[in-house]
């Protein structure tokens, strides 16, 4: 048997579930099925979320999503789409602030102010503003199951190198810390009197324990499912092998590999078969014999290729359909 409906049997504490895998092959196809499944056919309360820039989920949903807060596009199914930039820019405002709090400044010395400014353009900021708006949104407990559509950077398993994004998010407070302590005696004399060491510490302490917590959650392997998307192709098996030995050097267990956009073999029967598509199922046999030989016990779920993209309710439930039961059929073995 294949298809999802049996992972999850097999794992009913799974709270979050995370797609991840080379762009273009279905991540984000793959979220909003297993979200409308579990939401609109079993009742829970699910939330889908995306910080995709192409605000991909509005795409599938067929809905203005993108910085729109949560919005409950089917019963149970909730989707958010964050805006990453706007997120960075909210977080830069809140340490402004807390530092003004902290020191009882009322305008930030220029330098400090400029360096916060320009944490924006790192990578590592808006990884962290990712992995930030998920451990919030996961805080919360309002779901019974959280689907994290990834981006397409890296193989979006760079998500689980949690605890480099945590040093990283953590050193930057850190620092624009200690630059602000550099103003302390100042402030202190302006202001009559200094800053709480104790506040300082105890907001990095919890924004520690914050990640801890969400860290831990993610590399259960009870509570957290990660899934790699592929497609019987070169490219993206040689991906999927690298994400593997990624996912075994971090300790983190991968769940399965959905293949998708399977051509079904019967289409070989036709006399009509166009030569160009009947090549192309030839190749599809070829890579996933070869996606046997490498992942044949990880292989969770098969989707066929349908007659176009999957967008709207409609469609998704059709896709649901086929990663909850897949098809042995669409297999070549
Ligand atoms: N089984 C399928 N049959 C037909 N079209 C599909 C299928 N799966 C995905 N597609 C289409 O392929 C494109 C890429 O799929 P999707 O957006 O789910 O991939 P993704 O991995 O999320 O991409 P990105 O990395 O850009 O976020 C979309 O246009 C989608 O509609
Ligand atoms: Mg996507």
């Amino acid at each position: 048997m294949v298809g999802l409906a049996e992972f999850f049997e097999r794992k009913p504490n799974v709270e979050v579930v995370v797609f991840a895998g080379k762009g273009g092959l279905g991540k984000t196809t793959s979220s909003a099925a297993l979200s409308y499944h579990m939401a609109v056919n079993e009742g829970k309360k699910v939330l889908c979320f995306s910080t995709d820039p192409q605000a991909s989920l509005s795409d599938i949903f067929e809905r203005d999503l993108f910085g729109k807060g949560v919005v409950e596009v089917a019963p149970n199914l909730h989707v958010v789409e964050i805006d990453a930039d706007k997120r960075i820019a909210e977080y830069q405002q809140e340490i402004k602030q807390k530092i003004l709090d902290m020191y009882g400044m009322d305008e930030l010395p220029k330098e400090i102010e400029e360096y916060i400014d320009s944490t924006s353009a790192e990578p590592a900021m808006y990884e962290s503003a990712t992995y930030d708006a998920m451990a919030d949104l996961v805080a919360s407990k309002e779901y019974d199951l959280y689907v994290f559509d990834m981006p397409p950077f890296g193989h979006g398993v760079r998500m689980v190198a949690m605890a480099e994004i945590l040093s990283a998010w953590v050193d930057k407070i850190a620092e624009a810390r200690k630059e602000a302590a550099e103003y302390e005696e100042v402030a202190a004399i302006l202001k009559g009197g200094g800053p709480s060491e104790d506040l300082v510490l105890k907001e990095l302490e919890d924004i520690r324990d914050k990640m801890n917590t969400f860290t831990k959650l993610m590399t259960d392997p009870d509570k957290t499912a990660f899934f790699m998307v592929l497609v019987p192709e070169k490219m993206a098996i040689l991906d999927t092998e690298r994400a593997l030995a990624m996912f075994k050097e971090l300790g983190i267990e991968m769940s399965g590999v959905v293949v998708n956009q399977i051509y079904p073999r019967e289409l070989l029967s036709r006399p009509d078969l166009p030569e160009l598509l009947r090549k192309k199922i030839e190749s599809q046999e070829k890579h996933l014999m070869e996606i046997r030989e490498k992942f044949g016990n990880l292989v969770a779920a098969l989707i066929p290729m349908f007659d176009r993209e999957p967008k709207g309710l409609e469609m998704i439930a059709k896709v649901a359909e086929e990663l909850m039961h897949s098809r042995r059929e669409l297999l070549w073995w």
